[in-house]
């Protein structure tokens, strides 16, 4: 008998300011997808919304590619080499909301619904980071909240919370994408010593605060030196746009993930940081369009409609 399950996805929002490759928050934007495995083999891929048109529908698509990497790990492959998925992508592409995350992360845990939760979310973390290279965007996609994570001699690990005070998140989308490589390609090998102190601190303090939902400490934690630095020229006018985002009312503003999007997170003065954010990137000529996104609390879930 086939077996179907559909699963929602949120995208993610990785670094957080100071928290290169380690900090990540999941966001209210979700991509949906609905697989079925097939006990012959046949691939049928049906794609909606960000990338359908562009996006492979054969068996290099990721989503697919996910689904296969965990039936081989569960020693299921043979069952089922064909398999029927319908995605709805609502996390736009290459713009440092976590979309390859979200893809990965679709794939693996509908994947294991359907061989009846095989791995836990702690092993499904392990794949997805071994698929994706560092965890901080799939850790918040799988579990959800505020995750802190690690890699431990290539094991990783993550702690997920929920800031015990309300955030909104204000994303201004740029037009155009970035890739992740080239964002990466972007750092140096090394740092000096007091920008790593520099991040240190303002990490630290930034996990502190919202667990504790103290406002006034957060206003300078969301500050980086690690990485926005040597990126900035890859955003026209980044730095403008954080300043007009805090100018306008916001705790703090960053990049989010490897760019180009800019993330403000706010209590209030939404409408203003929102069009303060795609306004100024207007004045470096760089259309964009901004979402209003809540922190996700769930991860990964099946989707229930
Ligand atoms: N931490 C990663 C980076 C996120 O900034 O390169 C990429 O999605």
């Amino acid at each position: 008998m086939e077996k179907t399950v559909k699963v929602r996805v949120p995208g993610t929002s990785a670094n957080c300011g100071p928290g290169f490759d380690t900090l990540g928050v999941a966001c209210t934007i979700y991509n949906d997808l609905e697989l079925t495995l097939l006990p012959e083999e046949k691939l049928e891929i049906e794609i909606s919304g960000e990338g359908a048109d562009h996006l492979p529908t054969d068996a290099r698509n990721m989503v697919w590619r996910a689904v296969q990497t965990l039936l081989q790990k569960a020693h299921r492959e043979k069952e089922f080499p064909g398999g029927r998925m319908k995605m709805l992508n609502r996390v736009p592409l290459s713009r440092g909301l976590g979309s390859s995350a979200a893809a990965i992360v679709a794939g693996l845990k509908a994947a294991n619904i359907l061989i009846d939760n095989y791995f836990s979310r702690r092993e499904l973390l392990q794949i997805a980071t071994e698929i994706e290279g560092h965890p901080d965007n799939v850790a918040p996609a799988i579990f959800g909240g505020f995750t802190v994570s690690l890699l431990h001699h290539g094991r990783a690990e993550s702690y997920s919370f929920q800031p015990r005070l309300p955030l909104k998140l204000i994303v201004a989308v740029p037009s155009f994408s970035l890739s992740t490589k080239e964002a990466r390609n972007a750092l140096p090998e090394t740092v000096p010593l007091r920008d790593a102190v520099f991040n240190v601190s303002r990490a630290s303090l930034l996990v502190a605060a919202l667990s504790r939902g103290n406002a006034r400490f957060l206003r300078h934690a969301f500050e980086d030196a690690l990485h926005q630095p040597y990126r900035a020229k890859l955003i026209p006018g980044m730095y403008e746009v954080i300043d007009a985002a805090r100018e306008a009312g916001a705790i703090g503003a960053a990049m989010s993930g490897a760019g180009p999007c800019l993330i403000a997170y706010t209590q209030d003065h939404i409408a203003d940081v929102s069009n303060a954010m795609t306004g100024t990137f207007r004045k470096h000529g760089i259309e964009s369009r901004s979402l209003v996104l809540d922190i996700d609390r769930r991860g990964a879930h099946i989707a229930k409609e």
